[in-house]
């Protein structure tokens, strides 16, 4: 009898590389990221910290194929993205959702949130609104927190916090597997930041949704990840279990990134507990 294989993960990047394209200037082109290996399940969460400049918007934008990787390979459930046809890159890409550190700048200002939400579903922008699909949206808005009233509200007319959670029912609409967030709540002010994640861990758990977390925030990835890769100058210097990877760092990078990150969160001044 043949051997139960295991489902194949539902992210992975196998030695992943990225250059920045050679410039006239610059002989070489410069290596962004180099030998990235990461790996998350079905309803797993990976949280990638490291300093500004370490490349972690570079390898979400690898890992969505919105850059060409130079090296390696991204596999989205055990397929590779470099070998999709167009159509099969279309479905993929459904599965997997992003949410940017920008709300009011990722999302059209001129556009009102039905649109806006209901654009995943949508084959273009001329194509009929119809009300089931103004009922999912409702159902979006009202799974972040947001009630019917903002269906026409332009983009350009919602506070940040607002405009994070529109962008997160946009993301949310398709029924993705997973979502990958970007600093998902950096340009959000203290008191909303601590909103858009408690919302986040609330929809990982009741939707089973795996998770990619770009954070500066190591509390942030304390609660929302149960993995976390710390990447320098585009390289992992390590990644495991959160928990033991803050109380316990390997490496010395590792300890001192930290060290600054947990003394310099302003959430919880004079806080350095760890555990
Ligand atoms: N298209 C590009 N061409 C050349 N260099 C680039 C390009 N895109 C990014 N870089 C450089 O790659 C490095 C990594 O950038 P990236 O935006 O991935 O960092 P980051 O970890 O997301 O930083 P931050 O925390 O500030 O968002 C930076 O030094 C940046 O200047
Ligand atoms: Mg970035």
């Amino acid at each position: 009898m043949p051997a139960m294989t295991p489902a194949p993960p539902l992210l992975e990047a196998r030695a992943l590389g990225v250059r920045s394209p050679g410039r006239r200037f610059r002989a070489e082109p410069v290596e962004l990221l180099r030998g990235v290996d990461l790996c998350v399940q079905q309803g797993q969460s990976l949280a990638v910290v490291g300093e500004s400049g370490a490349g972690k918007t570079t390898l979400v934008r690898a890992l969505l194929r919105l850059v060409r990787p130079s090296a390696g390979q991204v596999l989205v459930g055990g397929q590779d993205l470099a070998i999709l046809s167009p159509q099969e890159l279309r479905e993929q890409r459904r599965l997997i959702q992003v949410v940017f550190q920008d709300p009011l700048a990722s999302l059209n200002p001129a556009l009102d949130v039905l649109t806006l939400v209901a654009d995943p579903l949508r084959p273009g922008l001329r194509s009929p609104l119809t009300a089931a699909l103004r009922e999912r949206v409702v159902e979006q808005l009202s799974a972040v927190g947001l009630g019917s009233q903002y269906l026409s509200r332009r983009a350009g007319q919602l506070s940040g916090g607002q405009a994070q959670r529109v962008a997160i029912a946009r993301a949310l609409i398709a029924e993705p597997a997973m979502l990958i967030c970007d600093e998902p709540v950096s340009a959000l002010d203290l008191a909303l930041r601590a909103q858009v994640l408690q919302l986040l861990a609330h929809l990982r758990h009741t939707r089973n949704l795996a998770l990619l977390l770009v954070t500066h925030d190591l509390h942030a990835a304390r609660l929302l990840c149960e993995h976390t890769l710390v990447l320098r100058r585009g390289a992992v210097v390590e990644q495991g279990a959160t928990a033991a990877l803050l109380t316990n760092p390997a490496a010395d990078y590792t300890r001192a990134l930290v060290g600054a990150m947990l003394s310099v969160d302003p959430g919880r001044a004079g806080s350095r507990s760890v555990s």
